[in-house]
């Protein structure tokens, strides 16, 4: 094999699949694919190209099991909010913290009863808990948006707001200061992560 391709291999084998400085935070990547636009971490994608839901597949660290019955979370967030869209600088603090100083994140997309399918692409049975949403960053600088791969333990029940609608509507507001936290307490870390930037061009 091709020395630089070995390196490149190890680095991604290595590296993690979120972004800097960001949590929850996992090493292992996530395939997602716009039918114009591959992800892989740090790639930026043209926003025209981002409008309807990914696909989004298993790599090397996630296999497919015949009478594996597993379920699977999708999650994506932007991490790139400033807090100004969301409150006022008295409340900043309370925000839940995006990448950069002053800012916050919201939730595009939280779907559920993902199966992981023979040929490695995940698959739904059930509609999202809140309806994907087209990332539409409204200037020049990069949002930054991830993709997360979670377990759905068969107990797991998502909470009785979300099952309401709460999330539903693609505008919201309570998609924006979305925490993990709670996700992540009750399901654990992220099995496979992946993220992308884009902005208005
Ligand atoms: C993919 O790119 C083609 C050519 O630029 C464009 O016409 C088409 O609308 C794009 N499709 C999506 C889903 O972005
Ligand atoms: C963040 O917001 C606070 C409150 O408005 C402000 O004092 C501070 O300078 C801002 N920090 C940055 C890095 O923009
Ligand atoms: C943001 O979310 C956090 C965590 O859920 C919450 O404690 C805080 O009150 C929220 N802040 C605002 C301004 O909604
Ligand atoms: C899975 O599907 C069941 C049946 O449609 C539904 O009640 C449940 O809320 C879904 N769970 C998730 C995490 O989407
Ligand atoms: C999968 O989720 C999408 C988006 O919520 C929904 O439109 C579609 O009907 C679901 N697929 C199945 C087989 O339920
Ligand atoms: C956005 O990210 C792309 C890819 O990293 C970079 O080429 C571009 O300069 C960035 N734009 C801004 C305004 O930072
Ligand atoms: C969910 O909706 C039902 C019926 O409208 C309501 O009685 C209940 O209080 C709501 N629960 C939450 C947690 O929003």
């Amino acid at each position: 094999m091709h020395l630089s391709l070995t390196a490149v291999l190890f680095a991604a084998s290595v590296l993690a699949q979120t972004p800097p400085s960001s949590s929850p935070f996992t090493k292992n990547n996530l395939g997602a694919s716009y039918k114009n636009a591959t992800i892989f971490p740090g790639v930026w994608v043209d926003p025209n190209y981002i409008s309807s839901q990914p696909h989004f597949y298993a790599t090397d660290n996630q296999k497919h099991e015949p009478d594996d019955q597993s379920k699977y979370m999708i999650m994506m967030l932007d991490l790139n909010i400033p807090d100004s869209d969301v409150t006022t600088a008295a409340d900043y603090d309370t925000l839940v913290p995006g990448l950069a100083a002053n800012t916050t994140t919201r939730l595009h997309w939280w779907g559920g009863n993902y199966t992981l399918g023979r040929h490695g692409l995940y698959l739904n049975s059930s509609d999202a808990l809140a309806e994907y949403t087209a990332p539409r960053p409204r200037d020049a600088t990069n949002h930054t948006y991830t993709l997360y791969l979670f377990d759905q333990p068969e107990s797991y029940v998502p909470p009785k707001a979300v099952l309401n609608g709460t999330l539903y509507s693609q505008t919201s507001e309570a998609r924006f200061n979305f925490t993990l936290a709670p996700i992540v307490k009750e399901v654990g870390r992220p099995l496979a992560a992946t993220y992308f930037l884009s902005n208005n061009v």
